[in-house]
C-alpha cells in the first residue's frame, strides 16, 4: 500500500477531532461523538482507497455512518482494497467531562487483516517493544509482571501498570498490589493506554484488564506497527454474545487473540489524533482569529515509523469546522 496514504489517516483522525472537541466538557456524549463520526466519515470520501468499516459505530441499523460494513474512500479501480477500523472518538465520557486522554483513532489494514471484533468486552495485556514476547494472557498477574520487570531490566516495584478504573477490576488491582508494582487508574481510553507502553517517557509499562473489543482490534494495531505486543480474549456476557463470538469463528470462548491474530501482517497503518491532552498527545488547543492546533501521530508496521504531526487549523478555511 502506498506510504503516503499514512498523511491521509492523519486528516481522517483531524477532522475527527476538530469535529467534537469544540463539544469538550459540555456535557453531552452523544453530541460530541455525531460530531467526531461527521468529521471523520467526511474525510473519508477523499481518500484514495476502497474501504470496508470492520470496526465503527455499530451495525447498519444502529448508525447512519461509519457502520459496519459500510464502503467508504473514494474506490476508484486502482484504489487498495482494505479493511478500517475506527473509533472517531475514544473517550466519549472524558470530551463530555472535559477529562483527558479521548483521541480520534483509525487502523487500515489489507482486506481480511482485521479481526471482525464484535462489540462486547474483551480483556487484555499489552506491552511496549522491549516487553514484547514475554507476556501471556494466560499466565498469572505475578507472573506476568516478573517477565515484564526482566525485560525491562526494572525492580517489580519499578512497574508501573495501567488499569482502566472500574469495580470490575478489583481483583486485578488486588493481585497487582500483592505483587508488589506501581498502579495507574485512568478514566477511560484504553487505545490511548495501550499506545503508552510504547513510550518510556509515558511512565507506563503494561497495560491490563477488561475494556472494549473493538478498541482491542485498534489497540493491537497500533502495538503491531510500533513493535509492542497485545493479546486479548473476548469476554461475552450472555449467550447472545457467546453466539455472537461462534459465529465469527471462536469456538473456543477462552482462546487468547494474539496480536498477529488480530491485526495480520506488516501491511497496517494506524493514526491518532488528541482531542483532550493525553500522555503522548495534546488535545485540540483553539487561538486567536479562529484558529486551532492538532496534534497526532501516525505510524505503519512494515517500517515501524512512527511520526508525530502538528498542525495549524486555519477554520475559517474549513467551513465545516467554523463556530
Ligand atoms: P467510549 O468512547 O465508547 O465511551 O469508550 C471509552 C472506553 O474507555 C474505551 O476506551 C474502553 O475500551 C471502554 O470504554 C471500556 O468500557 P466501559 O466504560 O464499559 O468500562
Amino acid at each position: 500500500m502506498d506510504r503516503d496514504l499514512a498523511l491521509n489517516l492523519v486528516r481522517v483522525t483531524e477532522a475527527a477531532a476538530l469535529g467534537c472537541a469544540r463539544y469538550m466538557g459540555r456535557g453531552d456524549k452523544i453530541i460530541a461523538d455525531q460530531a467526531a463520526v461527521d468529521g471523520m466519515r467526511s474525510m473519508f470520501d477523499t481518500i484514495d482507497i476502497d474501504g470496508v468499516v470492520v470496526i465503527g459505530e455499530g451495525e447498519m441499523d444502529e448508525a447512519p455512518m461509519l457502520y459496519i460494513g459500510e464502503q467508504i474512500g473514494k474506490a476508484d479501480e486502482d484504489c487498495p482494497k482494505v479493511d478500517i477500523a475506527v473509533d472517531p472518538l475514544d473517550g466519549t465520557t472524558a470530551v463530555a467531562k472535559g477529562l483527558p486522554n479521548a483521541i480520534a483513532v483509525v487502523a487500515m489494514a489489507p482486506r481480511g487483516c482485521l479481526l471482525h471484533a464484535p462489540d462486547m468486552y474483551m480483556e487484555k495485556i499489552a506491552v511496549g517493544p522491549k516487553a514484547a514476547g514475554v507476556i501471556d494472557l494466560d499466565a498469572s498477574v505475578e507472573d506476568n509482571l516478573k517477565a515484564v520487570a526482566k525485560a525491562l531490566n526494572k525492580d517489580i516495584s519499578d512497574i508501573t501498570v495501567t488499569i482502566l478504573d472500574r469495580e470490575r477490576h478489583e481483583d486485578l488491582i488486588n493481585k497487582v498490589r500483592e505483587a508488589g508494582a506501581r498502579i495507574k487508574l485512568f478514566g477511560d481510553g484504553d487505545v490511548a493506554a495501550a499506545i503508552a507502553t510504547c513510550f518510556e517517557h509515558s511512565g507506563v509499562d503494561i497495560l491490563m484488564g477488561i475494556g472494549g473489543a473493538p478498541e482491542g482490534v485498534i489497540g493491537a494495531a497500533a502495538l503491531k506497527c510500533m513493535g509492542g505486543e497485545f493479546q486479548g480474549r473476548l469476554v461475552p456476557m450472555n449467550d447472545e454474545e457467546r453466539e455472537r463470538c461462534k459465529k465469527m469463528g471462536i469456538g473456543d470462548i477462552n482462546k487468547v487473540l494474539t496480536m498477529e491474530e488480530l491485526a495480520k501482517g506488516d501491511q497496517i497503518f494506524f493514526a491518532a489524533t488528541g482531542i483532550s491532552d493525553g500522555e503522548l498527545l495534546k488535545g485540540v488547543v483553539y487561538y486567536e482569529n479562529n484558529t486551532a492546533k492538532t496534534h497526532s501521530m501516525v505510524t505503519r508496521a512494515k517500517t515501524g515509523t512512527i511520526r508525530f504531526i502538528e498542525a495549524i487549523h486555519k477554520l475559517d478555511k474549513k467551513p465545516k469546522y467554523a463556530k
